[in-house]
């Protein structure tokens, strides 16, 4: 049996990484780890909850003494942190809590990890590190990092910390840094789901700028799938990179929602453009599907369709998250326990 610590597996990556592991993979028990900040919803992970192979517990990876307890206590062999403050608009605004969870959280997890001589320790990390493309070029796992947004910077210093980690006391771990993730269960501030949310509302679409940033977009499975295969294949001290090769304008993007939900492009809103907002992203994913023998599967236009259909389907959810009153299923699930 593997025995594994995520972090943030409640949010919206992580919530998807446990879902296919719990389908797919029998060997492995999963102990979750969150402390379902506004981003974290146990209603992501539904029908997973009382699963044999999946345990929640709710806490704060800034919490060394709580986090080693958990890593005794369930003979944790491997880490994988995925629990941070995720949103660069967030970060504009309010940077504090993205270095006490993303710096000051991650260096605690590594403090545990070394204490407790985990076998593993790979850090969700983000290609946003890389800073700002021009109109050509894709970023390497050999580019230095030049972060922009209080987001990014607070994520390469995490990164730094975890090679540090990895030079100074041996720490086996792998950084994986991913493009732009789409699909079930993102939280409605985010680019893509919020523009969903406001076409099936009939409200306006609010595009920073001119709407001709570039990001490149990976459907999240794609990236769940990529991260196995770091956690199975990869070698000590590697970055992968992970992306599918899917640049489009942030103006393309909407775009193809408008015309999939049947909205009209009048719905188009150009608003003041975000402080510092990067230009272009676009990831060389060539390492890791090379070395590790991982491809994306899952093409935008199919990826953008089946991501559109289930918010569709999971209106239920979307009022749960856009009302807030998600935050009170923790106390529901497990008030008396
Ligand atoms: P998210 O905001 O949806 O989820 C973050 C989760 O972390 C939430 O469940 C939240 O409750 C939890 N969390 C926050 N602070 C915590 C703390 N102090 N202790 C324990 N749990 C805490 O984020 P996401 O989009 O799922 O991103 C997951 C990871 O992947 C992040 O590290 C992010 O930087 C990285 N990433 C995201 C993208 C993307 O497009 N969303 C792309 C590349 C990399
Ligand atoms: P976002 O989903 O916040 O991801 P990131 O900034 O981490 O890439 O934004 C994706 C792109 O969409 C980015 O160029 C900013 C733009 N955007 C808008 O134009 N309007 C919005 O309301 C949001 C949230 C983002």
């Amino acid at each position: 049996m593997r025995r594994v610590l995520i972090t943030g597996g409640a949010g919206f990556i992580g919530s998807n990484f446990v879902r296919l592991i719990l389908a797919e993979q029998p060997d492995c028990l999963l102990i979750n780890f969150d402390k379902l900040t506004y981003a974290g919803n146990l209603e992501n992970l539904e029908g997973f909850l009382n699963h044999p192979n999946h345990i929640f517990v709710k806490g704060d990876i800034c919490d060394g003494r709580t986090v080693e307890d958990i890593i005794d206590k369930h003979k944790i062999e491997t880490i994988i942190n995925f629990a941070a403050e995720s949103h660069v608009d967030r970060s504009i605004t309010g940077p504090k809590v993205f270095i006490e969870t993303n710096v000051i959280g991650t260096l605690t997890l590594l403090q545990a990890a070394c204490d407790k001589k985990i076998k593993k320790f790979i850090q969700i990390s983000t290609d946003e590190v890389y800073g700002s493309l021009g109109d050509t070029g894709k970023f390497t796992e050999l580019m230095p990092l030049s972060p922009n947004s209080p987001y990014s910077a607070s994520k390469a210093s995490s990164d730094h910390l975890v090679a540090a980690f990895g030079h100074t006391f041996g720490l086996n771990y792998n950084i994986t840094r991913c493009s732009n993730n789409y699909g079930p269960y993102q939280f409605p501030e985010k680019m893509i789901p919020l523009m969903i949310n406001n076409a099936l509302a009939d409200k306006p679409l609010p595009v920073y700028g001119d709407g001709l940033n570039v990001r490149d977009w990976i459907y999240v499975e794609d990236h769940c799938r990529a991260i196995w295969k770091v956690l199975t294949e990869g070698k000590t001290g590697e970055v992968y990179n992970i992306g599918a090769s899917s640049e489009k304008t942030n103006l393309e993007v909407i775009k193809t929602i408008l015309k999939i939900v049947g909205k009209p492009e009048s719905l188009i809103t150009f608003v003041k453009d975000r402080l510092g907002h990067d230009k272009r992203y676009a990831i060389d994913s060539t390492k890791t599907a090379s070395q590790l023998g991982w491809q994306a599967q899952i093409k935008f236009e199919q990826g953008i369709k089946g991501t559109i259909e289930w918010y569709l389907k999971n209106k239920k959810w979307l009022t749960g998250v856009t009302t807030g009153s998600y935050q009170q299923y923790y106390q529901q699930m497990y008030a008396g326990r």
